[in-house]
């Protein structure tokens, strides 16, 4: 008999035996992003009432066993639309835990993680996030899951007809409520990557799993390759022996962006004296737009006086901050306090420790934009109704987003407490005082570093869930079978 899979492993190919053994079990999209460019995500609440707990039991096992994508499944597909250039849709169900509670799962086949029982509303003091009465009507009662349906093809209509048909299934006979179905279509910018409304390229720093994946990458100074056991939970109401799941944060994240833009430009004056420097945008995200990492050296960038990088440099991602202490990327830069790669203070500030925090970023973003974002004039840019829908999958919700989202971007004396840090001006939530955050007036050069005023608030979380993505076969089982 094959020895089980060791998840403590870094880095396992995708056709290893013991990888295809665990496939077939696990959800699609945990491991390896479904890529799609359309995606719905459909929350629902099973309605109370006789036998109702049955019907919700072989609703989710008819569609475990009808509609549901597998890890497996998923990579099949991409192999065939290599050939055939065919889409093809992935589908996934996640559970909350008051989900479980309506399905009358015993608890010993629950997941066990706290923050997941208590749900996203049971952090809401602890991750600063605004009062549950100012949310999307549809987030502020229980949720008992959600459907993740994705399609890649250019328009949403096939999308969306497969959406209709699952909502049907669940209104059918009062089996559940539809609470919201979000809608995720993604936008690129000239080069054809995917950008978020800010206007910056997005999902280029993930966690890799498969020797494949980082074949060919340069990795000397960042190495993404990380252990299975960073996403990977086991589900203790699997039946196969191969059962994995994982923890799923959603967040709706609604963003200003004319605040935002204007806030850019605001800064750029105060630092650099040039209203069109994308420094100052760049320093507060950590990246410039088209990607390109600004704690890159000024000979990489190439930059000329007004510090706009040459194009072909963009989505880099070998790269860490132990040259650059704030006077190239600020220390609350977006991307340096979510992921400060190494710079970590205090015992057991290791960077196996830090990595192990990562999450494996699946978002997308919604809201529909008449005027591209890469070409929008202040009077065109939305101050609301666009955002991105953050959803992540993680080992652990403590250990992993929470610690981000509370110890490192919320919290102004992470990663220096002195002078402080201050909040990411992209995420961060909590007091904002002017004259915290920090930046160098002169590119990379540390002797000009000095205080502005505050950059943040045009985030808002409009709702959110924690949610579990079952293995498949206890959904496939959740009905006895006949005897
Ligand atoms: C509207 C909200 C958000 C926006 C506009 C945004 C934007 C971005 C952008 C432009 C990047 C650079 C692309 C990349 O490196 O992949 C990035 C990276 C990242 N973001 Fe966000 N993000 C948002 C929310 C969040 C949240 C809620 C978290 C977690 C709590 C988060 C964690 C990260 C992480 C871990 C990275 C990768 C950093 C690295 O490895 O260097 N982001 N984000």
């Amino acid at each position: 008999m094959q020895t089980p899979i060791n998840l403590a492993q870094r880095g396992i190919s995708a056709a290893d035996p013991k990888f295809l053994a665990i496939a077939p079990e696990l959800q699609a999209n945990i491991v390896k992003s479904h890529g799609r460019r359309h995606t719905a995500s459909i929350f629902f609440r099973f309605r109370d009432g006789d036998n109702q707990q049955q019907k919700a039991r072989q609703f989710l096992q008819e569609l475990a066993l009808n509609d549901l994508t597998s890890a497996l499944q998923q990579q099949h597909d991409t192999e065939q639309t290599k050939h055939d250039h065919q889409q093809r849709f992935v589908v996934t169900a996640l559970l909350s835990a008051e989900g479980y509670e309506f399905l009358g799962v015993p608890a010993a086949k629950r997941p066990a993680d706290p923050q997941f029982a208590a749900g996203m509303k049971g952090s809401n003091a602890a991750l600063a996030d605004p009062p549950v009465s100012t949310w999307d009507s549809a987030y502020q009662g229980p949720i008992h899951g959600m459907i993740l349906v994705a399609f890649g093809a250019p328009t949403r209509t096939k999308l969306d007809q497969r959406v209709r048909g699952i909502v049907q299934r669940l209104r059918h006979a009062d089996l559940a409520a539809v609470l919201c179905v979000e809608e995720g279509d993604s936008i690129q910018n000239a080069d054809g990557q995917d950008i978020e409304h800010f206007g910056y390229v997005d999902g280029i720093s993930q966690p890799k799993f498969f020797l494949e994946e980082v074949a060919g990458m340069e990795r000397a100074h960042w190495d993404p390759l990380m252990p299975l056991r960073l996403v990977l939970a086991p589900d203790p109401a699997g039946t196969t022996g191969h059962s994995f799941g994982s923890y799923f944060v959603f967040r709706k994240l609604e963003q200003n962006v004319r605040g935002f833009k204007e806030r850019e430009k605001e800064l750029a004056v105060e630092l650099f004296h040039n209203p069109e420097s994308e420094l100052a945008g760049a320093m507060a995200v950590g990246r410039f737009e088209n990607g390109t990492p600004v704690t890159l050296s000024a000979e990489d960038l190439k930059i000329d006086g007004s510090l706009i990088p040459t194009a072909d440099l963009g989505r880099i991602n070998d790269f860490n901050y132990d040259t650059d202490p704030g006077q190239r990327c600020p220390f609350h830069a977006h991307i340096r306090k979510s992921t400060p790669r190494g710079v970590v203070p205090g015992p057991g500030g290791t960077l196996d420790g830090e990595k192990n925090r990562m999450m494996a970023r699946r978002g997308i973003i919604y809201g529909h934009r008449f005027v591209h974002p890469n070409e929008a004039i202040f009077e065109e840019m939305p101050t609301k109704g666009v955002g991105l829908l953050f959803m992540s999958f993680q080992h652990n919700l403590a250990s992993q987003f929470e610690f981000i989202q509370q110890q490192w971007v919320n919290n102004p004396a992470f990663s220096q407490p002195a002078p402080p840090t201050g909040l990411d001006p992209v995420i961060g939530q909590g007091p904002l005082p002017d004259g915290v955050q920090r930046y160098a007036t002169t590119y990379n050069d540390a002797s000009t570093l000095a205080t502005a005023s505050a950059f943040g608030g045009f985030v808002t979380l409009k709702g959110g869930e924690y949610l579990f993505a079952p293995c498949l076969s206890f959904l496939r089982t959740l009905l006895p079978a006949r005897t």
